[in-house]
């Protein structure tokens, strides 16, 4: 993030692969994220901090561009793409989470959840990028019932197949923005 913002990049659409919590997520949707909880219990901001890459302590009020979700939604009306909304939370992984986990985290507001796109946000709100984009794509169900176990084939699989609308989104995002 710091070395795009050195090249002057300005705006960002950042994008990730997330278990769905939320009950009315089905494998494949797509989800515009209006908010993130960082879970990895780190902060990529952590340690001295080089001022000239910005401020000790950077406001994260408004992590997300109300402008650019609203300009994904009316591209996603225009192509007829179902879209969700939702709080994003990030957590380190690499295990996927117990069904206790992803209790606590719905009934603290996750929608989503995945391994990324938090320590991204937070340097590019740090570095000044004044607009930043987030989509989930749900892969898989992590509502914490013990029911089908998780895998990173299925992960990869349902990716896989929701790429053509995920990029068609996403092109029709970049050409407005
Ligand atoms: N949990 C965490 N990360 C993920 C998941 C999940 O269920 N699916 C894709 N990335």
């Amino acid at each position: 993030m710091r070395v795009f913002r050195a090249l002057g990049v300005d705006r960002l659409i950042v994008s990730n692969a997330a278990g769905g919590l939320n009950r009315n997520f089905r494998v494949g949707d797509l989800m515009i994220i209006t908010d993130v909880i960082n879970l990895m219990f780190d902060n990529p901001l952590r340690g001295p901090n080089d001022s000239s890459c910005g401020p000790r302590f950077p406001d994260m009020s408004r992590p997300f561009s109300p402008r650019l979700m609203a300009l994904a939604e009316e591209v996603a009306r225009r192509k007829g793409i179902a879209l969700s909304w939702g709080t994003y939370a990030a957590v380190t992984g690499p295990c996927y989470e117990t069904p206790a986990e992803l209790r606590f985290m719905s009934r603290i507001g996750i929608d989503a959840v995945g391994m990324s796109t938090v320590p991204e946000t937070i340097v590019a709100r740090q570095v000044g990028v004044s607009e930043v984009l987030g989509i989930s794509f749900i892969t898989n169900v992590a509502t914490g019932e013990v029911g089908p176990k998780v895998s990173h084939d299925e992960v990869l699989k349902a990716a896989a197949e929701g790429g053509p609308r995920f990029v068609d989104l996403v092109q029709g995002v970049v050409r407005q923005m």
